[in-house]
């Protein structure tokens, strides 16, 4: 089946990860996609913000969340109080996925299977092992199952304080019964925040209130950090 883990580095750091998964074929998306996005940011990075694939914008430029939805979650993470700075972006799955547009040059986005997530899921791991951040935002639905596992939705858990999986226990958690953890018990282990993606902002009927529930998730992450 498809696997990222066989392309994994077995030592080094966030570079070692990096320039490995440059050469990663774990899954057919290698095939279509310019090249890997690999996450980025410091590797000292206390918050890791976790979409779901690159973009157009980001499959050409080879950095996660340089296009117009990064730029909008990077609005978002300063009127929250967070410093994009000093955190690190990355996404659940690493080589965009798309179909040519019926007429014209576009490309459009195609959701990634649950095959490709779970291929690509080691990477993920990889890069929160060697992070270890007290804080996880992930970013729309395939984000939040690529962390806390199928049974995650967004509509019913967004905003809550959820403990982060163990990295072995990764997309196969089952937090069907979670209500959130008290904010004090949360930067002692790790915790994760679902919330929506900031593309699903752009598309939305309502945009000024789909940014404001954006914003108010992100402020929830602001004060565990704090
Ligand atoms: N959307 C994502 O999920 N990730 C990116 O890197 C860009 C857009």
């Amino acid at each position: 089946g498809y696997d990222a883990g066989p392309f994994l580095p077995r030592r080094g750091g966030l570079p070692a990860l990096r320039s490995a998964a440059a050469a990663c074929e774990g899954c057919p998306l290698f095939r279509n996609a310019t090249q890997t996005v690999f996450g980025a940011g410091p590797s000292s990075a206390r918050i890791v913000l976790v979409g779901e694939q690159p973009g157009d914008q980001e499959d050409r430029q080879g950095e996660p969340f340089v296009g117009p939805a990064g730029r909008l979650l990077r609005d978002a993470l300063e009127e929250a109080g967070i410093d994009a700075k000093s955190a690190y972006f990355t996404n659940a799955v690493k080589h965009f996925k798309f179909e040519p547009a019926v007429r014209g040059k576009r490309r459009i986005h195609k959701a990634p299977s649950l095959r490709e997530m779970s291929a690509c899921r080691p990477w993920l791991a990889a890069e929160l092992r060697k992070i270890e951040p007290d804080l996880v935002m992930a970013l729309g639905a395939t984000a939040g199952k690529a962390v806390l596992g199928g049974s995650f939705r967004v509509s019913e858990q967004r905003g809550l304080l959820l403990p982060l999986p163990a990295w072995d226990e990764l997309g196969r958690a089952d937090v069907s019964g979670a209500t959130g953890i008290p904010e004090r018990e949360a930067a002692a282990h790790g915790c994760v925040i679902g919330t929506i993606h900031p593309s699903a902002v752009l598309r939305s009927d309502d945009r000024e209130a789909a940014y404001r529930g954006l914003v108010s998730d992100l402020r929830v992450a602001a004060d565990v950090l704090a």
